[in-house]
């Protein structure tokens, strides 16, 4: 944006329909709250100074603003007296002039709308040097909303709340969006015309309009197709519906941006997730977060990964990951649970249920089966046997195991940490590894295998075990 351009965000509303202890705007969809969403289009945008307006559940709303826009100002609507008393308390915010040029008014809980359709507001406002430009749309059900009223040539003349409308103008479709670029010297003026003299009682933003008609300044409607971009959220309901139109959007995104995508309907990617072109996606897999994935990767099925980065033509089956790194080449799965800090290196495996946390595990090691490696280093091009406990923790603090490069430890294995297997080592079956094994040793811990005779026939006379056992025996005398 060339000139200045102030964004105000309407967040100070109840919610009451969300029966919520959270703020209807701090809800989610796409990995981020609805407040988040109405951010970032501003900023997307490139809108310099940012106001929200609290109110109801303030902290919880302000606390927020502040770790999703640190330079955003924060407003306080103290009573609930209606939009044109919220964007006061936001202009208020600023320092005195500061709103000259275009002020960009928007809502905290409408979170499809894009910083592109933002654009296109402010400069068809710029173009025809507007006192007020409204995002407007055609919608099948206009109850409720403000109904935009246009003069025989079409020119725009009022907004009627839907309380204050007459019959005549409660069949008006095109609706007001809430969403209006104003010119801020004409706004702050406006402003102080309001009164509450309507059916809520209320200071209606919306008869700014009227007044700008009045004394003869432009005003225009914007009016978008994509409705979608234009819905608010009032309850759990609509937040899914648009949840689910938001994941719609964005998949169809990364399948135009060459990304496969088995099965659109069971996939769920995060807003601020990142796709290579040839990754591939199948069903019932769950990208959240900061989540990168590179070319070539295949993804799922049945996969949820939180902040993991995904390196070239790895393979992530049958998942659950977070904060995880994996490199270039890695497989992982069917069935992993990687944990925060898991890294596996280039080529590296995380193989059929095996639990990790904490653990870098380098280039072409592998953790094939049924292990948990936690608080751990394993070496490049390493081995772990089937079966692998790293005993991390000894009731009250955690401590690591470092296993060197190009190892081999055998099956059902314990590493009891703080402990180190030298470059090059191998341990025997069964072994639980208490003391540090020295580069290319083997260590056994396990006892050499007695054998006790007849044990079962003098402890478990009579059971189906004996009988086995005797038949075994009498074939072993009479083979036939
Ligand atoms: C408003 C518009 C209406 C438009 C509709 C779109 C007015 C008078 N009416 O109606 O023309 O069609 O939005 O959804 O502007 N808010 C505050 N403080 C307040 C009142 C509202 O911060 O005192 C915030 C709310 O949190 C919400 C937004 O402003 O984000 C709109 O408020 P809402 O009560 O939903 O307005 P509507 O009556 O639906
Ligand atoms: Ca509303």
């Amino acid at each position: 944006m060339d000139a200045k351009v102030t964004a105000i965000v309407l967040a100070a509303g109840a919610g009451t329909r969300m029966k919520s202890e959270r703020a209807k705007v701090l809800h989610e969809l796409g990995g981020r709250s609805m407040l988040g969403h109405a951010l970032a289009a501003v900023r997307e945008l490139g809108v310099e100074q940012r106001v929200v307006v609290v109110g109801h559940q303030r902290e919880q709303v302000e606390a927020a603003t502040t770790a999703l826009d640190s330079e955003a100002l924060i407003a306080v609507q103290h009573e609930r007296k209606g939009t044109g008393d919220a964007v006061r308390a936001g202009l208020d915010a600023l320092e005195a002039g500061a709103a000259r040029g275009t002020v960009l008014i928007t809502y905290g809980d409408v979170p499809l709308l894009t910083a592109e359709t933002l654009r296109a507001v402010v400069d068809e406002h710029r173009a025809d040097a507007r006192a007020v430009t409204i995002l407007s749309a055609e919608v099948d059900d206009p109850t409720g909303y403000g109904r935009i009223l246009r003069g025989d040539d079409g020119t725009v003349t009022a907004i009627r709340e839907h309380k204050d409308a007459s019959e005549n103008e409660r069949s008006v479709r095109e609706i007001n969006s809430g969403i209006l670029a104003v010119d801020g010297t004409f706004l702050d003026a406006a402003l102080g015309r309001l009164t509450p003299k309507n059916a809520q009682g209320e200071l209606y933003l919306t008869d700014i309009v009227g007044f700008a008609v009045a004394d003869g300044l432009p005003v225009g409607a914007h009016v978008l197709e994509d409705v979608w971009q234009t819905e608010g959220v009032n309850d759990r309901a609509q937040l899914a519906r648009l949840a689910r139109e938001l994941n719609d959007r964005i998949t169809r995104r990364w399948m135009l941006d060459g990304v496969t995508i088995i099965d659109p309907a069971t996939t769920w990617i995060d807003s601020d997730v990142t796709l290579a072109p040839d990754v591939t996606v199948r069903p019932g897999t769950q990208l959240l977060g900061a989540t990168t994935v590179a070319g070539g990767a295949t993804i799922g099925p049945d996969t949820t990964l939180r902040n993991v980065e995904i390196g070239e033509d790895a393979t992530i089956e049958r998942t659950h990951g977070s904060d995880a790194v994996i490199a270039a080449g890695a497989t992982v799965g069917p069935f992993a649970y990687l944990r925060p800090g898991t890294e596996l290196g280039a080529k590296g495996k995380i193989g059929t249920f095996v639990e990790t946390k904490n653990a870098q595990i380098a280039d072409g090691a592998k953790v094939p089966h049924l292990s948990y490696i936690g608080d751990a280093e394993i070496g490049e091009g390493t081995n772990i046997g089937a079966g692998t406990i790293t005993a991390n923790y000894d009731g009250e603090r955690k401590h690591r195991t470092v296993v060197g490069r190009h190892a081999k430890t055998g099956s059902d294995n314990v590493f009891v940490a703080p402990v180190e297997i030298g470059d090059g080592a191998f341990t025997g079956a069964g072994t639980i590894v208490r003391e540090d094994v020295p580069p290319g040793a083997l260590a056994v811990s396990a006892g050499g295998q007695r054998i006790m005779d007849g044990w079962v026939a003098r402890r478990r006379p009579g059971s189906a075990a004996h009988e086995a056992a005797e038949n075994a025996a009498r074939q072993e005398e009479n083979p036939q």
